[in-house]
């Protein structure tokens, strides 16, 4: 999960990073009252800040200063409802206006291909650091953290040294990298970003912008981080599937797609798109695609699978859904209850047509126990392409 840069912020103070007074607005009269409070700081100025998740907000008019309540309202009356990158502003930030002197990027990562951290760290931040990596990359220190060291102040020495800081900025850096590692150890980052760190003009090292990226692996251990989830932006069928506990993703096309094991689901969404193109022309002409990716699980229950078929056919795209089920460690009369129990419980809510293709342990109960109840919508093939086919045509018609 990415975080807003205001969300950054907080969390940065919490650990301890320098940082600016800010708060958020979303509407041109909150930014100004915003602005009377935080502007008191500063002389006045404040800084209005689209709050989307993309970098390049100030390339792209998304971040603009204010010298007085009254600009800052009309800032964030510019700013507000603009697409940056394809992201809708609905929220800005008013920070505390900062007289800069010199702008700095740190970053600490995890390095997947090394197997290890990476703090990168260079003295020319701002808005052209992807260039700058690009074109002169030995201005941009990149220093191995060893995860179960982190950054004490020893590796912090070494990364300022690395990127070529004067001995009193570097003083100053120091502390500030310590508290950033804090922040990613702590919280269970992949991700914690500062660009630009900035010195200002008296002296001082704050971080004026912030990027935080949480590892969802680590959710379990963060109750505290369900509050910085971005609801309104979660598809509503990702989050009931998500409380459900289901491995399920969205997609925009029309067959509902379940299967146990996530490569047979990749495989299905594969034949299903293979087929749906083929029966391009019929209908309006669309390539018919996959609704969903949902990967019920090996050993998956008849409660999990009526579950599933819960979030598919509560899904107003979908027309067809394919049931794709190998049985392994999930026996297929197991599945088969599960479908069986998801129509009766469903009742007339159940509209859709459902190709079933049950293959593997128990193969025969599980097609007895589908072939006894003969449910109208269920659709019994005996071969996964045969199954897609059957389910793309279905989409098709409907
Ligand atoms: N609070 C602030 N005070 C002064 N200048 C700021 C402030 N916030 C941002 N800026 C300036 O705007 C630039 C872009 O802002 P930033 O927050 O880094 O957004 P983005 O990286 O999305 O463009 C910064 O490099 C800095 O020069
Ligand atoms: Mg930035």
């Amino acid at each position: 999960m990415d975080l807003f840069e205001y969300q950054a912020r907080d969390m940065f103070e919490a650990h301890g990073v320098p940082v600016l007074a800010g708060a958020i607005a979303t509407t041109a009269e909150e930014a100004r009252a915003a602005a009377e409070s935080i502007g008191a700081r500063s002389g006045g100025v404040t800084v209005v800040k689209a709050q989307v998740k993309t970098g390049g907000r100030g390339k792209a008019g998304g971040v603009k200063v204010a010298k007085s309540p009254a600009e800052a309202a009309e800032a964030a009356a510019a700013i507000l409802g603009m697409d940056i990158k394809g992201h809708t502003v609905g929220t800005v930030m008013i920070a505390q206006g900062a007289q800069i002197d010199e702008e700095y990027y740190v970053s600490l990562l995890l390095d997947r291909a090394n197997r290890s951290y990476l703090a990168m760290c260079s003295k020319e931040g701002g808005m052209e650091i992807e260039q700058l990596a690009v074109e002169r990359p030995d201005a941009l220190a990149k220093v191995p953290v060893d995860p179960t060291v982190g950054i004490d102040e020893a590796k912090a020495r070494e990364i300022v040294d690395a990127a070529g800081f004067d001995a009193d900025t570097a003083a100053k850096i120091i502390p500030v990298l310590t508290s950033l590692w804090a922040v990613y150890r702590d919280e269970d980052a992949t991700l914690v970003e500062v660009n630009p760190l900035v010195k200002t003009k008296d002296g001082a090292i704050v971080a004026i912008d912030g990027k935080v990226s949480l590892d969802a692996n680590a959710r379990f251990r963060h109750p505290e981080h369900a509050a910085l989830e971005d609801v309104a932006a979660t598809d509503p069928l990702e989050a009931a599937a998500n409380e459900k506990g289901l491995n399920y993703v969205k997609l925009d096309g029309s067959v509902g797609i379940i299967g146990n094991g996530a490569g047979l689901v990749m495989s299905t969404l594969d034949v299903v798109a293979y087929a749906g193109e083929e029966l391009r022309g019929s209908a309006d002409g669309e390539p018919v695609k996959p609704a969903n990716f949902l990967d019920i699980g090996g050993g998956a229950s008849a409660e999990v699978m009526a579950n599933g078929l819960g979030i598919i056919l509560g899904d107003e795209q979908v027309k067809s859904v394919f049931v794709n089920v190998f049985g392994g460690i999930t026996a297929c009369d197991e599945v088969a209850r599960g479908i069986v129990g998801a129509l009766d419980a469903l009742g007339d809510q159940a509209t859709k047509q459902l190709v079933v293709r049950l293959d593997g342990n128990n193969v025969e109960e599980g097609r007895r126990i589908l072939e006894d109840r003969n449910h109208p919508l269920v659709i019994l093939e005996p071969t996964m392409d045969g199954a897609a086919r059957k389910a793309a045509e279905l989409a098709c018609q409907n």
